[in-house]
């Protein structure tokens, strides 16, 4: 069965040596010593100031929206992964949407800007694919207004634009680091902060608001990551550089194969690429339920990535209707992509997307 990704399972025996530490100190959680080392790391790979490690993406932004202590408004894209608009409303914030651009599929400034009211106190956008935003026009509504920036970049690992860290813009970005990402810790994620008065904020909210045996500064949660999955991290951030070039050649296989009049997103052109997702773009919803059935019937299992257009979850209210977010979300397509794909199946799975059907 291929499915649109796999796991990645780094060498087994490093995986070892680190369990064998965490059975020599017996320390499991709780900010252990390889969650440090893991923060240090990711710092230094990601070129970034300060990262706090957290149990998984969801809780990142949830805990992103609580250290900016947000309420009222937010405005956010329709089209991403749940998780981007449903942390909002866990978290007592009104997600309202502002449709995306049909090339690039990131949220449109010119939308977010129209659906300001006194109300809106953030924006809430994503890198989605890894797809850079339009950040300058972004930053420059967040000034005008006065409002925060948390980028939802779960899927922005290693991402350069203008030769620096993309996650190094808005208030805060977020990271997920789910087993079914680029790179993964099983279950987990991250906060980059640029306010270095407000790392501390972070980590006290992912450990039920405690600071130390006397005092609880903060109304927290537990967010934690466990030393098992910061010792995955370790092991997975020295093979990383070698998973992104294997999935370099499959994605460029992909383009140098599926038909020009596929559409596939507009890549924003200072920004670097990270192979994370390959999704395409079909003129039409039966063509592209067409074509899944096709894979389907050699076991092949590509996803509606991301389907359906957030706007249309039954627990937001006031109804919203975003048209472009709900044209491309029934027509886009995620195609299998992790770094032992095999050539074979990749060519079945062109051979499919390339027929008349
Ligand atoms: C865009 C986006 N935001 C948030 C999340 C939530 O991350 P997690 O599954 O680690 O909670 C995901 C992925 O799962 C995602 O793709």
């Amino acid at each position: 069965m291929i499915n649109v990704t796999k796991t990645y399972l780094p060498n087994i025996e490093k995986y070892k040596n680190y369990i064998d530490k965490i059975y020599k100190t017996g320390w499991v959680t709780n900010d252990g010593p390889l969650v440090r080392e893991l923060e240090e790391k990711l710092a230094k790979y990601l070129g970034v100031k300060n990262i706090v490690l957290v149990a998984n993406g969801t809780s990142a932004l949830e805990i992103a929206y609580r250290t900016l202590e947000l309420d009222g408004f937010a405005i956010t894209t329709p089209f991403s992964f749940v998780a981007t608009t449903s942390s909002l409303v866990t978290n007592g914030i009104l997600p309202i949407f502002a449709d995306i651009d049909k090339d690039t599929l990131c949220i449109e400034p010119k939308n977010i800007e129209k659906s300001i009211t006194p109300h809106t106190k953030a924006i809430v956008p994503v890198h989605i694919f890894g797809n850079v935003c339009d950040i300058e026009s972004i930053q420059n509504i967040a000034y005008e207004y006065n409002l925060k920036v948390i980028y939802d970049a779960s899927h922005a690992f290693g991402i350069k634009y203008k030769g620096e860290s993309v996650l190094n813009y808005g208030d805060i970005s977020t990271l997920s680091f789910h087993a079914t990402k680029l790179f993964h810790t099983i279950e987990g994620g991250a906060l980059i902060i640029n306010d270095d008065k407000l790392v501390e904020k972070a980590r006290y909210l992912r450990n039920f608001g405690i600071e130390n045996a006397e005092s609880i500064p903060e109304l927290g949660t537990n967010a934690k990551m466990n030393e098992f999955e910061a010792a995955m991290g370790l092991c997975m951030l020295d093979e990383i550089d070698n998973i992104i070039s294997e999935r370099k050649k499959i994605v460029q296989y992909y383009f140098d194969n599926t038909e020009q009049s596929l559409q596939i997103p507009k890549w924003n052109r200072d920004a670097t690429m990270n192979y994370g997702y390959f999704p395409v773009v079909f003129d039409t919803e039966d063509r592209l339920l067409n074509k899944i059935e096709l894979m389907n019937k050699k076991n092949i299992f590509p996803r509606r990535y991301f389907y359906p257009s957030l706007d249309t979850l039954h627990y937001i209210e006031p109804k919203q209707y975003m048209p472009v977010s709900r044209d491309i979300s029934k027509r886009i397509l995620a195609l299998p992509l992790y770094t032992d794909l095999d050539r074979e199946v990749q060519d079945i799975i062109i051979n499919i997307i390339n027929s008349n059907f």
